[in-house]
């Protein structure tokens, strides 16, 4: 990141090159993100996700609909976000409220998925006890069989959500913990940036 001037003025744009820096120097999961989610109570909940798609409208992950994580997110419908890129050494993190996407994306990315993912979908009660690793494993068979050749189709229980971010902060490490961070509000449409200590 340089200097304010030239500092992107759109932060999904800042965003998209570190991300495809992160891509290219060969990290393993680029897009695996740590989201967190907060009870009714503001009791708070982290977990590693995959980033499925950003664009100006937020940052969209997909999971099991009946997960610890769905509870959280009707109860208390904001999530924050943290990617931390270790090869080159910046962190972005994101923040605000979430909303689910429409069937229609979410089917259109579920179809995109590998066969065996999507009978998986449907196998697993996702977070919930399982007597031993057979009960998965019928699970997926008993579903494999039932879909015969046929397309797979999204469970119900299966969708996505987009956290619509009204702040998101990049951090850059520098020598002597001297890092750079700069952090993105939005007000309305408008995005204003401030440089903040490390
Ligand atoms: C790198 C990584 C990526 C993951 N990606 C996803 C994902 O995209 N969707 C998902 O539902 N779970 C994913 N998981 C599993 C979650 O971390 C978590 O175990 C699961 O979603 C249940 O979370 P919950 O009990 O808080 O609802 C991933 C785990 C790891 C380590």
């Amino acid at each position: 990141m340089s200097d304010p001037p030239s500092i992107a003025t759109d932060p999904f744009v800042q965003f998209a090159e570190w991300l495809k820096l992160a891509t290219q120097s060969d990290l393993p999961e680029p897009t695996a993100m740590a989201v967190a989610t907060a009870d009714a109570g503001g009791v708070p909940n982290v977990r590693m996700l995959l980033l499925k798609g950003v664009d100006e409208r937020g940052f969209v992950f997909y999971t099991n609909l009946a997960s610890p994580k769905a509870a959280e997110l009707t109860v208390n419908p904001h999530a924050a976000l943290c990617f931390y890129w270790d090869r080159i050494k910046r962190q972005v993190r994101v923040s605000g409220p979430v909303v689910r996407v429409t069937d229609t994306e979410a089917d259109a990315y579920f179809a995109t998925r590998p066969r065996l993912s999507q009978i998986g979908a449907w196998a697993s009660h996702q977070s919930q006890p399982m007597t031993d690793r057979f009960e998965l494993e019928r699970n997926c068979a008993s579903e494999a069989l039932r879909f015969g050749l046929a397309a797979v189709p999204r469970p119900p229980s299966w969708s996505g959500y987009r956290v619509v971010p009204d702040t998101m902060e990049f951090w850059q490490e520098k020598p002597f913990r001297l890092h750079e961070r700069v952090r993105f509000t939005r007000t309305g449409g408008t995005w204003a940036a401030q440089r903040i200590f490390p």
